[in-house]
């Protein structure tokens, strides 16, 4: 999948006519049908991952600071090299197993704080460093044994705009459900405007895989985002999955054309009573070829929360979403 080529066409912010309310939108249950969503999701789970993970985003760890996740079973710390090279391997001290996420980092060493032993990022001692990538937004780890797949030099990074012309946040929740589920909910674009109706109008899914065979990838959807009150910006977008735990929406038209909406689901250890839970890391990389959005870029250390914010609604949605999933799932009643 990419990005629309050419210039996009402008479409302007609209001011909405009549508001519908919103008992009386169209319905959309019609064409959400199970079967397209149940294939997308079985055709994202079949494309390759090369056994990569997404661990947190690249902002959250500045030089000098240890970051744990726990992917699966696997414990995971991460930290910055000398050269702020992104470093990771097994959480536990290969000593008497210390949480090395606890520990400091002096000039790029990771040095365990119960009994001093140094970590370069190199193997030693017996413990083993894992295949990591900082994609300049999101942070990485191939765990090849926890994904099972022949492993690949690089994880999938979607096609986003240039740094240097965009506006970035990654926003980051945690739900009780698993990864297939949150890419379902994603591969069902039809709840935008019924589920979320503080943020979507106007909702139309005009294409699906099953329109066109020969592109059996991506669900293009045309749809407004609530500005305030009448005032909308009506976009077309495109969500598709190029690997089996992300969903990206790449904005093909209208404003802020060329901005991408990635969604990352990365298995986490079970709750206490069992249950999986999954990380959601949504990354935001918004572009505008307007000439306001300079100021926009400058202003971006106050944008980004205002961006989490945003996205943290929705998700507390998709999140029950995604979790009723994995209910229904669980107990044999979904009805997909
Ligand atoms: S547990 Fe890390 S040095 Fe002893
Ligand atoms: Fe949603």
């Amino acid at each position: 999948m990419s990005p629309v080529p050419g210039r996009p066409r402008r479409i302007p912010l609209r001011l909405r006519r009549t508001a519908v309310p919103w008992e009386r939108q169209a319905p959309t249950w019609r064409d959400a049908k199970p079967v397209l969503i149940a294939e997308a999701l079985k055709r994202a789970q079949s494309r390759p991952s090369g056994n990569w993970y997404v661990i947190g985003a690249s902002r959250d760890l500045p030089p000098g600071r240890a970051l744990g996740a726990t992917v699966g079973s696997t414990e995971v710390v991460a930290w910055r090299d000398g050269e702020g090279k992104l470093r990771t391997g097994p959480g536990a001290c290969p000593h008497l197993g210390a949480p090395l996420r606890d520990s400091p980092v002096h000039c790029g060493t990771l040095v365990c704080h119960w009994h001093g032993l140094s970590l370069d990022g190199g193997p030693f001692a017996g413990w083993e460093p894992y295949p990591a990538f900082d994609d300049g937004v999101l942070l990485w780890v191939r765990l090849d044994r926890m994904g099972g797949e022949p492993p690949s030099e690089r994880p999938y990074v979607p096609v986003r705009p240039r740094a240097r012309d965009a506006v970035e946040a990654v926003y980051r929740g945690i739900g009780r459900c698993e990864p297939e589920d949150v890419v379902a909910n994603r591969l069902d674009p039809w709840h935008g405007a019924w589920f979320h109706p503080y943020s979507f109008v106007d909702l139309t899914v005009t294409g699906t895989p099953a329109d066109d065979p020969a592109d059996d990838d991506g669900f293009t959807v045309e749809v407004s985002f609530k500005v305030a009150g009448r005032l909308v910006v009506p976009v077309r977008a495109r969500f598709s999955a190029p690997e089996p735990r992300t969903v990206v929406m790449h904005i093909i038209e209208g404003e802020g054309a060329g901005s991408v909406v990635e969604t990352h689901a990365t298995p986490l250890a079970p709750d206490g009573p069992g249950r999986p839970r999954t990380a959601v890391t949504e990354a935001l990389v918004a572009a505008s070829d307007r000439r306001g959005f300079a100021v926009a870029r400058a202003a971006a250390p106050l944008l980004r929360p205002l961006m989490r914010a945003s996205a943290g609604r929705l998700w507390r949605d998709d999140l029950a979403y995604a979790e009723r999933r994995w209910e229904l799932r669980d107990s044999g009643r979904f009805p997909g």
